[in-house]
C-alpha cells in the first residue's frame, strides 16, 4: 500500500495534438490547417519553426506506440488532423487521411493501450479559414459533417471522444491577442462570436458521435480552466475562490453544463454580444458524459476581500514561466463540482516544460523538476478522491517533446526527449517514474 493510492479503475494515460507531433504536413492528400500559415508569418513562432516534421509521427507511429506500450501507458489522447479528412475543409473527402486514423487506432489496440479521440485541437483547414473560419456560422456546420465521418468511421473502436479542446486558447488567443493562429485581433463582437461557433461546435459534435456510432461512447469537452487557490481553507477563502472559478470560467462553461450565458457578463457587453439562434443553447448543453480539464497551473490566491493578488516576480516557475501551483488540481476539480454540478471529471492534460537535455552516455534524461512537479500535482488528485470527487482520469501532457505552439520547439513537455535534429526518442526519468506509478497504483 502507497501513501497515494488510486482507485483500481482509475484511467492512467498521456496526451498529444496531431499538429504538434505529427509532421507529415502534405503525406497522404493533407490539406493545409491554420497553424501551417501561421507559422509562415515572421516573428509568430519562435525561431521561425514550423510543424512540417515535429517528432515524424506520421512515419513512427508504431515505434511510438510499442514504446509507450513499454511505459505502461493504457490510455492515449491524441487528436485528429481535420485537414487530412477535409482537406479543402468541405466537399471532398480524403479517404487516405481517414485510413491513417484507421491503422493509428488499430496498432493502439493491438497493443492494448486505449485510444481517446480529440476531434478538434486548433489545426482548422486554412480553406475554412479562408471563408471566415470560426467567425462563419458555416464552419460549425463543416465541423459536423467531420465529426460524423470521423465516427462513423472510427466509432466501433474509440470510446472516448473529446470534442473541442480548450476553446478559450482557439478563441482568445487565436482572435483576441493573436499569439496562436491565425493570429486575429478582432473586434469585441467578433470574436465573441468566435467563442460561441466553437461551442457550437461542441454541440454539434455531441450530437454527431451520439447519432453516428452504433454502441455507446463517452463523450466531452475539454476546458482549460481558470483557477485561484484559496489563501486559507477558512470557508471565507474558500467562497471567494469557488466565486473567481465561476466567474472566470462562466464564459464558457456554463453555456455547456447549465444552458445559459452568465447573466451579468453578456449584459456588459451590451451590442457585443453574440448573435445566437433559437436552440443554440439547447444544442451547446446536451447532457456529456465527463468533462476534462486541462490543469498547468493556477493564477495565484484569493483572499476573502482582497481577491487575486499577482505573484511575485520570484515565484517558483517552470521553463514556460507558468508558476507552479501543486493545489490548482485539487480546487480547480472541487469547484467544478460544486458550481456545476459535473459528474465526471477527466485531467486531460497536467505537464510542465523544462529544458531538459541528454548527457552523454547516461541511458535517460535526468528530469527530477519534472518528477517533482507531477508528484506534488498528483497529490492534489489524489486528495480530490480521497474526500469523494468524481475524477476518473489523468492524462500526462505530453507524451513526446513536440511543438509548442508558438514556442515551436523551445519548451520541452514530454516524458520523452526528442532530439528534433535526428528525431531519436530517449525516455526521461519522468517516464519511468510515471510507469511504475502505474504499475503500482499509486506512489
Ligand atoms: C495546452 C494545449 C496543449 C499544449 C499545452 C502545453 O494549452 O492544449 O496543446 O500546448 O497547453
Amino acid at each position: 500500500m502507497h501513501r497515494y493510492q488510486f482507485p483500481k479503475n482509475f484511467v492512467w494515460g498521456t496526451a498529444t495534438s496531431s499538429y504538434q507531433i505529427e509532421g507529415g504536413v502534405d503525406a497522404g492528400g493533407r490539406g493545409a490547417s491554420i497553424w501551417d500559415t501561421f507559422a509562415r508569418i515572421e516573428g509568430k513562432v519562435f525561431n521561425g519553426d514550423d510543424g512540417s516534421v515535429a517528432c515524424d509521427h506520421y512515419h513512427r507511429y508504431e515505434e511510438d506506440f510499442d514504446l509507450l506500450g513499454k511505459l505502461n501507458i493504457r490510455a492515449y489522447r491524441f487528436s485528429i488532423s481535420w485537414p487530412r479528412i477535409y482537406p479543402e475543409g468541405r466537399g471532398w473527402l480524403n479517404q487516405q487521411g481517414l485510413d491513417f486514423y484507421d491503422r493509428l487506432v488499430d496498432a493502439l489496440l493491438q497493443r492494448n493501450i486505449v485510444p481517446s479521440a480529440t476531434l478538434y485541437h486548433w489545426d482548422l483547414p486554412q480553406a475554412l479559414e479562408d471563408r471566415g473560419g470560426w467567425r462563419n456560422r458555416d464552419t460549425v456546420k463543416a465541423f459536423e459533417e467531420y465529426a460524423r465521418i470521423v465516427a462513423s468511421r472510427l466509432g466501433d473502436r474509440v470510446k472516448n471522444w473529446f470534442t473541442v479542446n480548450e476553446p478559450w486558447c482557439a478563441w482568445w488567443l487565436g482572435h483576441k491577442t493573436g499569439v496562436h493562429a491565425p493570429g486575429a485581433q478582432e473586434a469585441e463582437k467578433v470574436h465573441r462570436q468566435v467563442s460561441h461557433h466553437l461551442l457550437l461546435a461542441h454541440g454539434a459534435g455531441v450530437l454527431a458521435l451520439r447519432e453516428e456510432t452504433s454502441s455507446p461512447v463517452r463523450v466531452g469537452l475539454v476546458h482549460n480552466c481558470a483557477v485561484g487557490i484559496p489563501f486559507t481553507e477558512s470557508d471565507e477563502d474558500i467562497a471567494e475562490s469557488r466565486e473567481y472559478f465561476r466567474r472566470e470560467n462562466a464564459w464558457l462553461l456554463q453555456p455547456v453544463l447549465a444552458g445559459s450565458y452568465p447573466q451579468d457578463q453578456w449584459d456588459a457587453l451590451g451590442a457585443d454580444a453574440p448573435d445566437i439562434h433559437p436552440g443554440d443553447l439547447r444544442l451547446i448543453s446536451q447532457p456529456c458524459d465527463f468533462l476534462g480539464l486541462n490543469l498547468y497551473n493556477a493564477h495565484g490566491f484569493v483572499r476573502a476581500g482582497e481577491g487575486m493578488r499577482p505573484l511575485e516576480s520570484w515565484f517558483p516557475r517552470t521553463d514556460f514561466g507558468w508558476p507552479v501551483t501543486p493545489e490548482c488540481l485539487y480546487w480547480a476539480i472541487r469547484h467544478v463540482v460544486e458550481i456545476w454540478d459535473v459528474n465526471d471529471v477527466i485531467v486531460t492534460e497536467n505537464g510542465c516544460a523544462y529544458p531538459d537535455e541528454i548527457t552523454e552516455g547516461l541511458p535517460h534524461v535526468e528530469d527530477y523538476a519534472r518528477v517533482q512537479y507531477l508528484r506534488e500535482h498528483l497529490k492534489g488528485v489524489h486528495r480530490a478522491i480521497s474526500e469523494g470527487l468524481p475524477v476518473s482520469g489523468y492524462y500526462l501532457w505530453s507524451f513526446l517533446d513536440n511543438f509548442e505552439w508558438a514556442e515551436g520547439y523551445s519548451k520541452r513537455f514530454g516524458m520523452v526527449h526528442v532530439d528534433f535534429e535526428s528525431l531519436k526518442r530517449t525516455p526521461k526519468l519522468s517516464a519511468l517514474w510515471y510507469a511504475r506509478l502505474i504499475s503500482q497504483g499509486g506512489f
